[in-house]
C-alpha cells in the first residue's frame, strides 16, 4: 500500500481523540497514537505513567495491546501525536514494538512526512531474525 491510499487525517484525528485518555501527570506530555490494521480498523493508545517513571506504557503501547484485544493482525499505517497534535516521531522502544506489529513495510506519519518502517528503525531486529538463525544449541 503506498502513503497516499491512506486516510491520514483519520489517523491523525483518532491519534488526537487518544490523547484525550493519556494519563501523564509525571511528564505532561501526552501522546496519541493511532493506526490501521489490516482489516481496516483502526486502534489507538494514550501513555499511561507511572511514578516509577520507567515503568511507564508508551502510547503505542497501549495501542498494540489495543489491536491484539480486539482481534490481532498486522499495523498497516502509524500515525503518533504530541499534544498539540504534531507528528512526533515513536521512541526507540516503541519503534522495536511498531516493526514486529507491521514490519518494514509499515508506514508512518513523521515530522518529515511518511516514512517506512525500514527507514524508521534500519537494520532492525526482528521476527525473521529468531527463525533463521535459531536457538543456539
Ligand atoms: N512517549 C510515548 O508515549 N511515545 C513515544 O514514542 C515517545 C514518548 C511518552 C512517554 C512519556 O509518558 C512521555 O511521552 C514523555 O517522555
Amino acid at each position: 500500500m503506498s502513503g497516499d491510499q491512506i486516510d491520514w487525517d483519520l489517523l491523525r484525528d483518532a491519534a488526537i481523540v487518544a490523547l484525550g485518555n493519556s494519563y501523564s501527570p509525571y511528564s505532561k506530555f501526552p501522546v496519541g497514537v493511532a493506526g490501521f490494521a489490516d482489516d481496516g480498523r483502526v486502534v489507538s493508545g494514550a501513555n499511561v505513567e507511572n511514578a516509577s517513571y520507567g515503568l511507564t506504557l508508551c502510547a503505542e503501547c497501549s495501542m498494540v495491546s489495543q489491536l491484539w484485544a480486539t482481534g490481532g493482525g498486522r499495523l498497516t499505517a502509524v500515525s503518533c501525536v504530541d499534544g498539540n497534535g504534531e507528528s512526533l516521531m515513536p521512541c526507540g522502544r516503541c519503534r522495536q514494538l511498531l516493526y514486529e506489529h507491521g514490519g518494514p513495510q509499515l508506514l508512518l506519519m513523521t515530522p518529515e512526512g511518511v516514512l517506512p518502517m525500514a527507514e524508521v528503525l534500519p537494520q532492525a531486529f526482528g521476527p525473521a531474525d529468531l527463525e533463521t538463525r535459531g536457538p543456539a544449541e
